[in-house]
Order: C-alpha cells, then sequence, then structure tokens
C-alpha cells in the first residue's frame, strides 16, 4: 500500500484515538494513541505507559513500534499521533530514533482532538539518524 486515501487515515485515526483512550498516564494526565500502517495495509496501535519512576515510561508511538515488531512487522509507512493539545505532538528524540530504525522515510501525521493536522516526515524530524553508528 503506496498512497493513503482519505479513508484510510481516517482509519489511522480512529484507530489512534482509541489507542489513546487506553494510555497509562496518572502522572502527566497527557494521553497519546499511535497507529502505524504497515505495508501491507496490517496497523499496529500504540498508547504512552507511565511509571512511578518517570524515566521508564514509554510514549505511545514506541509502543506501536514494539507491537508491530512483536508481530512479526518491521516495515511500516505512516505513523498517526493524536494527543489532546493545542498543537499536534511531534514524537521525542528517542522515539524519532527508535522509528528511523525502521523507516528513515516513514510519514508522520500528528493530529489534535480538534482534528488540526502537521505532516511531516521522519527524514526531517531527524536527519542522518544512522550516520557513523557502529560503522
Ligand atoms: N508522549 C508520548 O507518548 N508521545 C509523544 O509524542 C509525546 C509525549 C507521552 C510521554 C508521557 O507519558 C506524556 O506523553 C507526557 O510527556
Amino acid at each position: 500500500m503506496d498512497s493513503l486515501t482519505p479513508m484510510n487515515l481516517d482509519a489511522l485515526i480512529d484507530s489512534a484515538k482509541a489507542a489513546r483512550l487506553q494510555a497509562y498516564a496518572p502522572y502527566s494526565n497527557f494521553q497519546v494513541g499511535a497507529a502505524l500502517l504497515a505495508e501491507g495495509g496490517g496497523m499496529f496501535v500504540g498508547c504512552n505507559v507511565e511509571n512511578l519512576s518517570y524515566g521508564l515510561t514509554t510514549c505511545a508511538e514506541r509502543s506501536a513500534v514494539f507491537a508491530a515488531v512483536s508481530a512479526g512487522c518491521r516495515r511500516f509507512t505512516k505513523l498517526v499521533i493524536v494527543s489532546d493539545s493545542k498543537q499536534p505532538v511531534s514524537p521525542c528524540g528517542a522515539c524519532r530514533q527508535v522509528l528511523a530504525e525502521f523507516n528513515e522515510e516513514l510519514e508522520i501525521i500528528s493530529v489534535n482532538l480538534q482534528g488540526e493536522t502537521i505532516p511531516a516526515n521522519l527524514s526531517e524530524l531527524l536527519p542522518r539518524a544512522k550516520t557513523g553508528i557502529l560503522g
């Protein structure tokens, strides 16, 4: 699946919204949902999972990647992130690096509950993600 039709973008947004409602975020009260579109049309979702030891928190984006990889899928083309924020959220640096592991050109669509949308390509958010590492 190469192009994102309006219909499957809506499906990704709906799935990310549903995943957001599963977020475990008692410390920040900031719930985030993510939906990853796999090549071939599969979809994997994630939510943020916080911890009393704050640094152990996992963001929605990484939860979605880990769900996909755990199910045997390593090829994704799009990521939708949903949050209840004035501006749609962009993935944190750690998530950018984890996403780049699998697709440095991933298309990312950040959406808020008002329906505002910010598209980005991972290569702009994290240029040269792998340059020199282990080289
Ligand atoms: N969070 C995400 O899950 N994804 C983002 O893109 C931004 C931040 C989570 C981490 C933490 O649980 C809460 O939002 C506040 O930072």
